[in-house]
C-alpha cells in the first residue's frame, strides 16, 4: 500500500516537473491554466518577430483558399472503398481502379511518394540532401528569390516523428534552420517535456523560405513547395507526424478547420497517422493554449511509443 502511494506520487511528480516545461518562467506549476497574462512584456509575441504570429492567431482568418488549392486531387482521407477481395485495387483487367495515394495497400510513403509531381525535378531522389541541393538551386515562387537562406529541415533522417511548422521565421531565414527563434526554442521545451530531443525527430515546414513580414503563405507558394515535404516524408518515412499550427494542421489535411477542431485526435495522412496541436508561437501569445498542448503532446508520445514498441517485446 506504501509502495504504490510512493508510486502515485513519484508518477505526479514527474508529471509536475513535465508540464513545468509548458508554463512560462517564473511561474508555478501548481496553476498552470489560471493565468492569461503570463506572457511577460517580452514575450508578447505582438512586439517579437514570431514568424508565425499572424498566421496561428485563432481571431485571424485562415487563408481559406489555400487548403483546396493545394491538394484538391488528393485528398488524405482514407477510404475504406467496398473493393472485392480477390483484387482490391484492380479491375477486371487488372489495372488500378484509384491513385496510388489512395490505395490502402500500398505503403504510407509510396503513397506520399505518389504526391510528388513526375516533372519534378527530386522526384527520383533516394536522399534528403538531394532534394535540398535542389531547393538551395531553384526558384520557384518569388519568395524564393528574396530569402537569406533556404529552410530545408533538421534533424534525424530516418525519425520516427516528424514536426511539419509553417514558415521560416526571421531567425530561421538567417541560419537556415527551422525552429531556431522563440517559438523553436518553446519548441524544444516541448520536445524536452515528453522526452524528446530535437535529434531524435525531424524538423520542417510547409514553406521553406520565409515570407516577408511573416505574412501567411500564399497558395502558389504552398503548392510550389508542399511537394518538396512531400518528398522528404515518402523518404524519411515517419511512424507519425506533428503538424504545429493551424495552417500546417489544414494545409496537410486538405481542410480549413479552425485549431481546436484538429487537436486532439489523431488524423490519417496517406496512412501514416498526423496529429495537429497549437504552435509554439501562439502559446507565446496565449498560455490558456499551453494545457490543451500539454494534453496533444502527452497523447503524441503514447501513440509514438505504441507505433514504435518492438514487437517481438
Ligand atoms: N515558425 C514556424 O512555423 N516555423 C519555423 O521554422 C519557425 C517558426
Ligand atoms: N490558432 C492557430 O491558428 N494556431 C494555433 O496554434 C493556435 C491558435
Amino acid at each position: 500500500m506504501h509502495e504504490l502511494l510512493r508510486d502515485l506520487r513519484s508518477i505526479l511528480e514527474h508529471e509536475q516537473s513535465l508540464y513545468g516545461a509548458l508554463v512560462p518562467e517564473g511561474k508555478t506549476s501548481s496553476s498552470p491554466d489560471t493565468s492569461t497574462t503570463a506572457a511577460s512584456p517580452s514575450e508578447d509575441a505582438s512586439s517579437a518577430p514570431a514568424p508565425t504570429d499572424d498566421a496561428s492567431g485563432e481571431s485571424s482568418t485562415a487563408p481559406s483558399d489555400t487548403p483546396e488549392a493545394t491538394a484538391s486531387s488528393s485528398s488524405p482521407s482514407s477510404s475504406h472503398d467496398d473493393a472485392p477481395d480477390a483484387m482490391p485495387n484492380k479491375d477486371l483487367f487488372g489495372n488500378r481502379t484509384r491513385p496510388p495515394e489512395e490505395d490502402p495497400t500500398l505503403p504510407p510513403w509510396e503513397r506520399i511518394d505518389a504526391l510528388v509531381p513526375d516533372d519534378a525535378d527530386y522526384k527520383d531522389a533516394e536522399a534528403l540532401d538531394e532534394v535540398e541541393q535542389h531547393l538551395a538551386d531553384t526558384v520557384l515562387v518569388p519568395i524564393d528569390e528574396d530569402r537569406e537562406n533556404p529552410v530545408f529541415g533538421v534533424g534525424d533522417p530516418h525519425a520516427d516523428l516528424v514536426i511539419i511548422g509553417e514558415a521560416p521565421g526571421r531567425d530561421e531565414d538567417k541560419e537556415g534552420e527551422p525552429f531556431v527563434g522563440r517559438a523553436g526554442q518553446l519548441l524544444d521545451k516541448i520536445l524536452d517535456a515528453i522526452n524528446f530531443k530535437r535529434e531524435d525527430v525531424y524538423i520542417t515546414n510547409i514553406l521553406k523560405s520565409r515570407p516577408p513580414r511573416n505574412r501567411d503563405p500564399h497558395a502558389d507558394e504552398i503548392d510550389a513547395h508542399l511537394p518538396i515535404l512531400y518528398k522528404q516524408l515518402a523518404l524519411i518515412r515517419p511512424e507519425i507526424i506533428l503538424a504545429v499550427g493551424k495552417v500546417a494542421g489544414n494545409t496537410l489535411l486538405d481542410r480549413s478547420s479552425s485549431l481546436s477542431n484538429l487537436r486532439d485526435k489523431e488524423h490519417d495522412f496517406y496512412g501514416t497517422p498526423l496529429m495537429v496541436t497549437y504552435h509554439p508561437a501562439a502559446l507565446l501569445r496565449n498560455s490558456n493554449w499551453k494545457r490543451p498542448t500539454w494534453e496533444d503532446v502527452k497523447l503524441l508520445r503514447t501513440r509514438y511509443d505504441e507505433l514504435t514498441a518492438d514487437p517481438e517485446s
